[in-house]
């Protein structure tokens, strides 16, 4: 069975394609290279064996992405990763965040309509929830006014694909993630951000490489045990994992609505103080840090009630914060010694 994967060579979607390939599937992957490299097939190739076909198509180009879909009208199901996601630049370049984000997934949908494709899989994000009232937060709590231009657009699509489905063969899962992090156990594929990171763990990573000179920990004044904000980080291939089991949900036809919903996180949540100490005793490092002031748009404690996608699904993260944390730091050390920058 042959499955689309949008995003394919970026941070999430290869660790999907690589577990895709490991249940048996064939993967396509679309990506317009924006915030990847097209080496990464070759890298997913090292783990699987397989060097899934690579695409390069920008999927706002509605004649491209037209044509590749008359191309591969037989395909099972598709996984939409491609996307920007990049939260403070989503509030300065709104119009290039709606455009992209937006532009491809109607794009895609369209293609999936004139060649009857059904089985659509989306990146959606607990930013849908912003900070909740109830925790952990279920697939119940109400969707709160998004916090930037980019967690208005996973609250768009999602309705987007509400009203879809609502009156075509569409049929879509939302997967609305925590904070992933992490990187596969062999080493070939992980995170790599762009310049400086906005994200906490590759900002770690890159301190203990001695790129960074110091963690910038925003804020330790908040309403939490520790003063420091509060997340569910989920490893990346467990998140991986829990898009193979809704693809082949909805292969198997087993799905109880035409638009389902899944939390993917853990259930725990981790301050920012507990990540640099599972850091510091996996790794064996002491992690220069300072306190800053909190960052701007941060909300304060967020985790996951996974119950509904452990149940429904029969998936469960496994992974633990300092093999999480382990991964990271392997993959930082791999790539540094691959690329030597
Ligand atoms: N943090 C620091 N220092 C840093 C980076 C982060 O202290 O250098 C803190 C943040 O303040 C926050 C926590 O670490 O408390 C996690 O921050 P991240 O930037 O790693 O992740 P966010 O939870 O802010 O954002 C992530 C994704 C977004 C998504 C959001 C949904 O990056 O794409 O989760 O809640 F929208």
């Amino acid at each position: 069975m042959k499955i689309l994967v949008t995003g394919g060579t970026g941070y999430i979607g290869s660790h999907t394609v690589v577990e895709l390939q490991q249940e048996g599937f064939e993967v396509i992957i679309i990506d317009n290279l924006s915030n990847s490299q097209a080496e990464i097939a070759d890298q997913i190739a090292r783990i699987t064996g397989i060097k899934p076909v690579l695409e390069i198509i920008d999927l706002t180009d509605k004649e491209k992405t037209s044509a590749f879909f008359k191309k591969h009208n037989d395909l099972s199901g598709i996984i939409h990763f491609a996307a920007y996601k990049a939260v403070g630049e989503s509030v300065e370049q709104p119009l290039k965040y709606y455009t992209n984000n937006l532009c491809s997934l109607l794009n895609v949908l369209e293609g999936m309509k004139e060649n009857g494709i059904e089985n659509f899989v989306f990146s959606s994000s607990c930013t849908v929830y912003g900070q909740p009232d109830v925790l952990p937060v279920s697939e119940n709590a109400p969707v709160k006014p998004a916090e930037s231009p980019y967690g208005n657009t996973k609250q768009v699509s999602e309705e987007i694909l509400t009203d879809t489905v609502n009156v075509s063969k569409l049929k879509a899962i939302a997967l609305r993630y925590f904070n992933p992090i992490g990187a596969h156990e062999s080493a070939e594929i992980g995170e790599l951000p762009q310049g400086v990171p906005n994200n906490l763990v590759p900002y770690i990573t890159q301190t203990a490489k001695g790129i960074r000179d110091y963690l910038r920990v925003w804020g330790n004044d908040y309403d939490t045990p520790d003063g420091t904000a509060i997340r569910d980080y989920i490893h990346v291939v467990d998140l991986a994992k829990a898009h193979v089991v809704a693809v082949k949900r909805m292969i198997e036809d087993k799905m109880k609505s035409n638009f389902e919903v899944f939390n993917l996180g853990t259930g725990t949540g981790y301050s920012v103080l507990d990540v640099i100490r599972a850091f510091e005793k996996t790794a064996g490092i002491k992690l220069n840090y300072r306190i800053m002031d909190r960052r701007p748009g941060d909300i304060v404690k967020v985790w996951a009630d996974p119950a509904f996608s452990n149940k429904e699904l029969g998936w469960k993260a496994e992974q633990g914060l300092e093999e999480m944390m382990a991964s990271a730091w392997k993959w930082e050390q791999a790539y540094r010694e691959k690329f030597k920058d």
